[in-house]
């Protein structure tokens, strides 16, 4: 059997960081109040002429270059994103044709909200089981700051812009483990952008097509799944939270990293955490992490990392690797 290894990670920011404190200006709020409910101090802001895709290529250029690998050996581009530059092309095919690969693989995007990098991780691995694939950047990218209300105190302060990546190539030794998706569309009315092309698109044309939120609600479900989610991958696998090296949750709020850590029994020094500088990043967030940390050279080869994420939807699922 061949597994999807990982051979190479990268990540993007813009520039521009909008601090927690710049909020007060903007919203009534405080500093204090969002770091002490979200743990946010600042976050990334895409500038005006940035897409998804330029965030997406950045991130991809460095995976490539950690792995090694010329972008015209790619056999399979997945992007995750809500915040793709249009309504098609995909974002996968605008980083195909920036890559400047044209050698007829697929690309497509994903799209699972902030449980997206994981979605787009499942699926890159059922390619690589199946031999459909033995080569594959998988990214995560948003400009979440599009689809926010700047005046709406509830939301803006969560979101941040960024994009993370990662290389995997078939490989006889260990990479992705089991994965786990779930969603329940019941709940699509806690947590969403109610306009599009086919409903209310007048919000579109107004430029008002923003992300609504019943944070507490939200919350509460974040803490459960997020925690029930770990449950089931280590049951899956046979495995006790003492076997895991490191876990890189969605980054959405500190509180709920800390309560999801906290009823798992799993050390904060074993939680990868990005959210007080990158704040939530959706898609982006887990590979944004997953980057820093291999980076820094916390994560090392060999390591079992559970990457978990929750969104919109509801969606979620985690992906068990060993890096
Ligand atoms: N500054 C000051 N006060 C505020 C602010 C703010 N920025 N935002 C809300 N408040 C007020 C509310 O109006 C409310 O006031 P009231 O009691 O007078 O009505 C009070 O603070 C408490 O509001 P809550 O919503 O109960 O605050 P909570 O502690 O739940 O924190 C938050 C809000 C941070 C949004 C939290 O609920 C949260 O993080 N939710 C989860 C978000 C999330 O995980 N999303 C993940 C998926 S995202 C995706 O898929 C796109």
């Amino acid at each position: 059997m061949s597994f999807a290894r990982v051979i190479g990670t990268g990540s993007y920011l813009p520039e521009k960081i909008l601090t927690s404190k710049e909020l007060e200006s903007m919203v009534d709020t405080t500093e204090q109040w969002i770091i002490s409910r979200t743990g946010v101090r600042e976050r990334r802001i895409a500038a005006a002429h940035e897409r998804t895709s330029d965030l997406a290529e950045h991130a991809s250029r460095a995976a490539l270059d950690a792995a090694g690998v010329s972008p015209e050996e790619l056999d399979l581009i997945v992007v995750a994103t809500t915040t793709a530059d249009y309504v098609f092309p995909s974002v996968a095919c605008l980083l195909q044709d920036r890559l400047g690969i044209h050698n007829g693989g697929p690309a497509f995007d994903v799209q699972a909200v902030c449980t997206g990098f994981v979605y787009a991780l499942d699926v890159v691995n059922r390619f690589f089981l199946t031999g459909g694939s033995k080569k594959a950047l998988v990214v995560g990218a948003e400009t979440f700051s599009r689809i926010i209300d700047w005046t709406d105190r509830n939301t803006c302060i969560l979101f941040g812009d960024g994009a993370g990546a990662v290389v995997l190539e078939a490989s006889d030794e260990p990479g992705i483990v089991s994965s786990h998706l779930h969603a329940d569309g019941k709940y699509h009315e806690l947590l969403n952008v109610s306009a599009g092309v086919s409903a209310n698109y007048e919000q579109v044309l107004r430029g008002e097509a923003y992300t609504q939120m019943h944070g507490s609600e939200v919350f509460k479900w974040a803490v459960k799944t997020l925690g029930d989610i770990v449950d089931e991958t280590l049951a899956a696998n046979s495995l006790t939270k003492s076997d895991i090296d490191w876990l890189i949750p969605h980054q959405a709020n500190i509180r709920i990293i800390n309560a999801t850590a906290k009823k798992l029994g799993i050390s904060m020094e074993q939680v990868v955490v990005t959210v007080d500088r990158h704040g939530n990043t959706s898609a982006a967030s887990i590979p944004l992490a997953f980057d820093e940390a291999v980076r820094d050279g916390r994560i090392k080869r060999g390591h079992k990392v559970i990457m978990e994420g929750f969104g919109g939807g509801f969606t979620w699922g985690s992906i068990l690797l060993v890096y």
